[in-house]
């Protein structure tokens, strides 16, 4: 079946057709990101703004590209949570507005639960249960998708998220906004060895925590060695990055004893960050999956191919359905 998906959760204005929850027939992003760049982040009024001048578009675009008309489609799924709340009630309006002039079914779309649906976009013959880290800039999570109705989580930061971490050590450096993609290209003229950022372990725990590392840059940044260049610094940063998250997945298919494992989100577009974790899972002869990196930031295809069970057994949220701000997946402790 053919589903309409809608992403407007936070600075990217996305819609995408997607079959099931397999092939993406087209996918549309509207970034904002040079529009925020100048603030140093995302400013939530403009970005609401900017949704509502895209959205009706990037729709068009979509079902265009897909060669597809409004009768095709089985039903519109739009994310509407967690979230920038004004930022995702642009998305929720017009999806409802849609549903409800096509007689369509509407399907509300958990953002993480869609970051994971990128793995099984990526690849169609990924089956349940898998493990995925989803990486952004306002999420670190390790989730277990037990089944397609089913996910939870098993460790998350207790601060920062890692991109997070990127962008605000990227200000520090003095590189623009956003500042992952940026630092990233930085690193590759640095050596990774030069600074021993700290890595916070946090013994017997699959969470995480990111803000000592920013601190420890800005300290580092305040009292340069003038024998290491900032490429050192961006490169030394990233290896810190990576460790934690590499490590600590690994950590989480032993506990759980998934032996497929996924990475998802902005971050998951790292190349240092897929290498290594590619690197890690054969070690350990699990399957990786690295979805390619227009799957891995902000899409609406995500969304569609999350609402696909759902719709297949004929559920939908009413013209009610709501927005929100915060809302965690369940946590399950597994060591
Ligand atoms: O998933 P996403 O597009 O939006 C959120 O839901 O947050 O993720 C954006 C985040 C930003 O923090 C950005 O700096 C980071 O992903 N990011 C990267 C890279 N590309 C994007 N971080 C490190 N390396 C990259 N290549
Ligand atoms: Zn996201």
């Amino acid at each position: 079946v053919f589903i309409l998906g809608l992403e407007t959760s936070c600075d990217e204005t996305s819609a995408a057709v997607v079959e099931d929850d397999r092939r993406i027939l087209s996918s549309v992003v509207a970034s904002q990101a040079d529009l925020h760049a100048k603030w140093g982040g995302v400013v939530p009024e403009v970005a609401s703004r900017m949704h509502v001048e895209r959205t009706l578009p990037v729709i068009i675009e979509a079902l265009e590209q897909a060669r597809c008309t409004p009768e095709d489609l089985a039903g519109i799924a739009v994310t509407n949570r967690p979230g920038l709340v004004g930022a995702l009630v642009v998305g929720v309006a017009c999806a409802k507005a849609l549903a409800y002039a096509w007689r369509k079914p509407l399907i509300g779309v958990h953002h993480l639960v869609g970051h994971v649906h990128a793995a099984p976009l990526a690849d169609r013959w990924l089956s349940f249960p898998f493990l995925c880290l989803v990486v952004s800039g306002g999420h670190t999570e390790l989730i277990v998708a037990e089944g397609p109705d089913s996910f939870y989580c098993v460790g998350r930061t207790r601060d920062d998220a890692a991109g997070e971490c990127f962008d605000k050590a990227a200000r520090l450096l003095g590189l623009p906004y956003p500042g992952g993609p940026a630092l990233e290209r930085l690193a590759r003229e640095g050596n990774r060895e030069a600074v021993s950022f700290p890595r916070a372990w946090l013994q017997h725990s699959l969470d995480f925590s990111f803000s000592g590392l920013k601190t420890a840059v800005a300290r580092y940044v305040a009292r340069p060695d003038p024998s290491v260049t900032q490429a050192d610094i961006a490169a030394s940063l990233q290896a810190a990055i990576v460790d934690v998250l590499v490590t600590k997945t690994i950590l989480a298919a032993e506990a759980t004893g998934i032996r497929k494992v996924a990475i998802a989100g902005g971050v998951a577009a790292n190349e240092t960050l897929a290498s290594e974790f590619r690197a890690a899972c054969k070690a350990k002869g699990y399957d990786a999956t690295v979805p390619p990196k227009e799957l891995c930031t902000d899409n609406a295809a995500m969304i569609a191919a999350a609402a696909y069970r759902r719709l297949r057994r004929g559920e939908a949220d009413d013209l009610n359905l709501d927005v929100v701000a915060t809302e965690y997946l369940p946590l399950r402790s597994v060591k």
